[in-house]
């Protein structure tokens, strides 16, 4: 990575970072313990995987939250692999040279190794994605032993899993209290397993810290403070789309997407009625 010295009048933020290469496991890796996070959100669509590629965001994810955010389903289980593949073929298409993890849907690792393996197989051959991500700990461990050992990377997603929302009775900070020692059982489990990258979600910050602490490799943090190897969001919860939507106390908002689109909307639809659009420079001449 090379900082961009570029002028910046045009409101690019400050510390943008353009990668000069592929962004690889081991890029993550090294920046295990460094004071340098890397940033990670979720991409479903061509465009938005090339803006967040294009501000030097380090890993794309096409997360399984597409189902809400992109489908209108109401929990993330409602996701099949077809949908999730043609989505992170286009994130991938866009992606430049940004790291790209793509979610294994409910129903097509849980049933045995075998099947976590051949679904693991089958959506990076149809996306071309770098790495796939599943949730659980000790529980899904033999798992992503089996495919790493198809030689695939692994991020194991722990903590609040949102795909067993209804074992965890509902949206709940996970990690708290007597919780703790199983959040720490579960890291260990799938290092153990051979995890190359751990996600944590909605987990205090202080058994967040202690886990990255004593994780031998990456931690990714949403929800779960500052002091994590990286950091993820959901995109549409970092600008505000759509403009009414629910907002996890966790996403801090940089934009409003939402209200810029439905502004721009409006304002096409009042041309159009009025028959002040199209206008003369957007119309071809015989
Ligand atoms: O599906 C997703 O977007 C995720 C994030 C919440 C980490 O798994």
């Amino acid at each position: 990575m090379v900082e961009n010295t570029a002028d910046r009048s045009d409101n690019s933020p400050v510390g943008y970072m353009e990668p000069t290469k592929q962004v690889r496991l081991t890029d993550l890796q090294a920046r295990k313990g460094s004071d340098s996070p890397f940033a990670m959100l979720t991409a479903y669509d061509y465009s938005t995987a090339k803006a967040f590629a294009a501000a030097g965001v380090e890993v794309l994810l096409v997360g399984d939250s597409a189902a809400n955010v992109v489908f209108g389903y109401p929990t993330t289980s409602h996701i099949s692999m077809d949908e999730m593949c043609y989505l992170a073929a286009a994130v991938v298409r866009g992606a430049d040279k940004a790291f790209v993890m793509v979610d294994l849907p409910f129903g097509s690792y849980e049933a045995s190794d075998e099947q976590a393996v051949r679904s693991s197989t089958e959506i990076l051959h149809r996306s071309g994605a770098h790495c796939v991500k599943l949730e659980g700990g000790v529980r899904i461990a033999p798992r992503i032993k089996a495919i790493k050992d198809a030689g695939i990377p692994v991020c194991a997603h722990i903590g609040f899993t949102p795909q067993s929302v209804n074992n965890l009775g509902g949206f709940k900070v996970q990690g708290r209290g007597a919780g703790s020692g199983q959040l720490i059982a579960d890291m260990q489990a799938v290092v153990e397993a051979g995890a190359d990258i751990v996600l944590m979600e909605m987990v205090p910050s202080d058994v967040a810290k202690r886990v990255t602490a004593e994780c031998p490799v990456p931690t990714i943090g949403i929800g779960a403070g500052a002091d994590c190897d990286g950091q993820v969001l959901v995109w549409h919860d970092m600008v505000a789309f759509p403009e009414d939507g629910h907002r996890p106390k966790f996403a801090k908002q940089w934009g409003n997407v939402g209200e810029v689109l439905t502004r721009a909307a409006a304002a096409y639809k009042k041309e159009v009625q009025e028959g002040t659009f199209p206008a003369e420079e957007h119309t071809f001449n015989s």
